[in-house]
């Protein structure tokens, strides 16, 4: 008997694996009750951007065809930054965020950015109507004509218009919400945002046009749909932020036309996202002169140094075991710098409740803050301030030892431009800091173990009852058969 045509297959939703039955979890990435049945795409058609291209083959050596790619610029310098310096034509980007974070209104305002450079620009929305999103630009003050809106999911309706407009930017609102009436999965599956995502990439290279889609993310923080969408794009942007907060962090996570990792600080206020060009002071503004267990850490987002606030608190626990919450820097690192304080320094947290907290929002991943964090720590124990216009970075390792991290210079200078009198920085950073103007070189102090820390901040810790170790150390008693 033939094989039947209409069979189908079972795709999970988070990698994009398929399997020929249903199963509770999938064998590739793990997630759980992410197989979901779809009938496979018939795939006789010409598929990719290359299919059409008629170029041949090119050496190394040959000379460069085409000039290099004149950027576009979209009128708000933090986004341009992100991206490398401004829109490339024919790029393919990615936004992804949590709903409701404001990335509609983000495209909303670069795609009115970029008409005000005199291009046209294509804004389809599956999600809202027209007059729905030409009202609420008509809130945000965006009123210029070359942004063509329309609300559309089907993307051989979206094609035809891109072709008839021929725009050199388009923003597709959301890659979930668009679907090819060819493939019978509903769409926001793996099959219809693989199949979409690929159309739109053929267009955007053929048709040297930048296209933006915008992508949900799931309850864990990743892109809805398959992996494979973030490897065919040529950038992924995040744009994240806390909700009750005003700020909102684009961070470039993936990007072949510029440098990852970049950051471009947003607020979000009652007419739109506003830039905020001075990050640092508005990340300081609100902190107090002198308070317990607060300190300033010269962190690193991509290039560009940013001074945020790290807080902790610790309170004695009633619990058999003490809580360990952190909000903005990964709990394990809590773990660590509470264990080697524990060990290095005076300190006996193994009885408290320990919270830290980064301010405004910011989500810490650099090692370089464990200084700063544990600075508060013995802030908040001791019951003792940290100078106000103090400044700390340095990663902490196991053995209690200040290990130095990398752009001291330029973490310092942006602490010195806001006025910080004095950084408390590790040792191994001294050699390659000489070039420092003399002023600013004798205001460091240059910390080698994380025992030092408590004289460098004036702090003495209340000593717990420190067993010392006898005279003569009875070798250990080692179990089991040796
Ligand atoms: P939106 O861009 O629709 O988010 P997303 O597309 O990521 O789901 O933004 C929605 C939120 O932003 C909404 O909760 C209200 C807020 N907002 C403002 O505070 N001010 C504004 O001017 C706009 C347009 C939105
Ligand atoms: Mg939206």
């Amino acid at each position: 008997m033939g094989k039947s045509k209409n069979k189908t297959i079972f795709s999970c939703q988070n990698c994009g694996a398929q399997r020929p039955k249903w199963e509770g979890r999938c064998p590739e990435c793990g997630a759980w009750n992410s197989l979901v049945e779809e009938v496979p795409f018939d795939d006789t058609k010409d598929r990719g951007w290359l299919s059409n291209n008629s170029e041949g083959l090119s050496s190394l050596s040959d000379k460069v065809v085409s000039t290099p790619a004149q950027r576009i610029g979209t009128s708000y310098l933090e986004l341009d930054r992100v991206l490398g310096g401004g829109l490339i034509p024919g790029s393919f980007v990615l936004l992804g965020g949590e709903p409701g974070i404001g990335k509609s209104t983000l495209l909303l305002q670069m795609s009115d950015g970029v008409a005000r450079q005199g291009r046209k620009v294509l804004y389809v929305s599956g999600e809202e109507s027209v007059s729905q999103t030409v009202l609420r630009a008509q809130r945000l003050g965006l009123t210029n004509q070359n942004v063509k809106v329309a609300s559309e999911s089907n993307l051989s309706a979206i094609l035809g218009l891109i072709e008839k407009e021929s725009p050199d930017l388009v923003i597709v609102d959301s890659i979930q919400t668009v679907y090819l009436s060819e493939v019978t999965s509903a769409p926001g599956t793996v099959s219809q945002v693989r199949e979409c995502a690929g159309q739109l990439m053929g267009v955007a290279k053929n048709k040297n046009v930048s296209i933006f889609i915008i992508g949900h993310i799931t309850k864990d923080g990743n892109i809805a749909g398959p992996k494979v969408l973030e490897h065919m794009v040529d950038t992924v942007l995040s744009f994240d932020g806390d909700p009750h907060h005003q700020f909102r962090l684009l961070r470039a996570l993936k990007n072949r036309f510029g440098a990852a990792h970049e950051l471009g600080v947003f607020q979000m206020d009652s007419v739109g996202l506003k830039e905020v060009s001075n990050p640092s002071e508005m990340f300081l503004e609100e902190r107090n002169a002198q308070s317990i267990g607060s300190s300033v850490f010269c962190s690193m987002e991509g290039s560009r140094p940013l001074l945020c606030e790290v807080q902790a608190l610790t309170v004695s626990s009633p619990m058999a075991m003490p809580r360990r919450t952190s909000i903005g820097f990964d709990v394990q690192r809590v773990h660590m710098v509470v264990a080697v304080l524990d060990r290095h320094t005076s300190c006996d947290l193994s009885h408290s409740d320990i919270f830290v907290n980064i301010v405004g929002g910011l989500k810490l991943e650099e090692p370089a803050a464990d200084l700063a964090v544990a600075a508060s720590l013995l802030s908040s124990y001791g019951h003792s301030e940290i100078p106000a216009k103090m400044a700390f970075f340095g990663e902490v390792g196991l053995t209690g030892e200040v290990r130095a991290v990398n752009f001291a210079e330029k973490r310092i200078q942006e602490a010195h431009r806001l006025g910080f009198e004095s950084f408390v920085l590790p040792m191994a950073n001294k050699k390659h800091l000489s070039g420092l103007d003399k002023k600013i070189l004798s205001q460091i102090v240059w910390i080698q173990r994380l025992a030092d820390l408590p004289k460098c901040l004036n702090i003495t810790p209340k000593r717990r009852a420190v067993e010392k170790p006898s005279a003569v150390e009875k070798p250990p008693v080692i179990h089991g058969n040796a």
